[in-house]
């Protein structure tokens, strides 16, 4: 089996790298967004065409959600028309597509987890961008698979886990968001998951949502990491209105998995325990 892997450079994408040193019986092509930027739809076209993968997972993404309310054609057309592009060139190989989206498609009014066929309706330019994404897939092809996620942190790259702990070490003092509840997700888990399903033959196309397990705010999370840490730093809860961003953010943006592990068999772990190994990871990498 032959997989490539598009945005190789991200946290899911390094992820998705150090996976693959330690399966056997699968060659994975890595592409950077150097390598391949997924808007030169020519070169897309050509690159799979001579490489001919059985699977294409697609890590590349326009990730930044405040400069993305500034930058609406740039993520349109990284998130939404270079997915719609890609889905199509599977389709036609065949190959099967797998694509990450996100649980910022939702509005985050819920009260309970978001069901993969829950109404959508994002509140910011990068939700409707990965929506976008979403639609123009599925429209070329059926078959693809799309697995939303929420709240990724991994040891690799800028995320919420590594902003805190540059924090923590840094302040005396810090205040963080309590009233956005969510899973926080580690890649690696995440990436696990991708390559389960991407070996996994006669899997149905669709929606499967992936996040660790438990429901948090950002500050309760910020105060699971402190405790990691052994900073010297108060962490204190604020509210949202007291952190004003460009993006709103949703609310309320926890995820049903139970489709992805009734389909393929997949236990998703705490992510206290996804925390633990990613904390352990980040102090062997220093
Ligand atoms: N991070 C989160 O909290 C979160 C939450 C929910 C869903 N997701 C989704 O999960 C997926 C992976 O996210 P991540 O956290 O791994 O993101 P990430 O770390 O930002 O990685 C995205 C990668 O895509 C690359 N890229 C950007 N534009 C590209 C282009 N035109 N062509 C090819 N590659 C391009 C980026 O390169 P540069 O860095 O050089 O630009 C980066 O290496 C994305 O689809 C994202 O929308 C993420």
């Amino acid at each position: 089996m032959h997989i490539i892997v598009t945005g190789a450079n991200g946290q899911v994408g390094r992820e998705l790298r150090d996976l693959s040193c330690i399966v056997k019986n699968v060659d994975f092509t890595f592409l950077s967004k150097e390598d391949l930027p997924i808007e030169n739809f020519e070169l897309v076209r050509t690159f799979f065409s001579i490489r001919k993968p059985d699977v294409v997972i697609n890590c590349a993404a326009y990730t930044a959600v405040d400069t993305a309310e500034q930058a609406k054609d740039l993520a349109f057309l990284i998130n939404g028309e270079a997915v719609g592009v890609l889905a199509a060139v599977c389709n036609e190989l065949p190959c099967r597509f797998i694509h990450i989206s996100t649980d910022y498609v939702f509005a985050g009014t819920a009260t309970t987890p978001y069901r993969e066929s829950d109404f959508t309706s994002p509140v910011n330019a990068y939700g409707a961008s990965k929506l976008e994404g979403e639609e123009q897939a599925f429209r070329v092809n059926p078959n693809a698979i799309v697995v939303r996620t929420s709240w990724v942190y991994s040891s690799y790259g800028k995320n919420f886990v590594k902003t805190m702990i540059r924090l923590m070490n840094e302040k005396k003092e810090i205040s963080v968001v309590d009233d956005q509840v969510g899973s926080p997700t580690y890649a690696a888990d995440l990436a696990d998951a991708l390559y389960t399903i991407a070996i996994s033959k006669n899997a149905p196309g669709g929606i499967y949502h992936y996040a660790n397990k438990g429901i948090i705010s950002w500050y309760q999370f910020a105060l699971a990491i402190a405790d990691q840490v052994k900073a010297d730093c108060l962490v204190h809860p604020i509210p949202g209105s007291a952190y004003p961003t460009p993006a709103k953010r949703p609310a309320y943006s926890v995820l049903d998995t139970s489709r992805l592990t009734e389909t393929f068999g997949i236990q998703i772990r705490p992510w206290q325990k996804s925390l633990a190994d990613c904390m352990k990871k980040i102090s062997t990498r220093d």
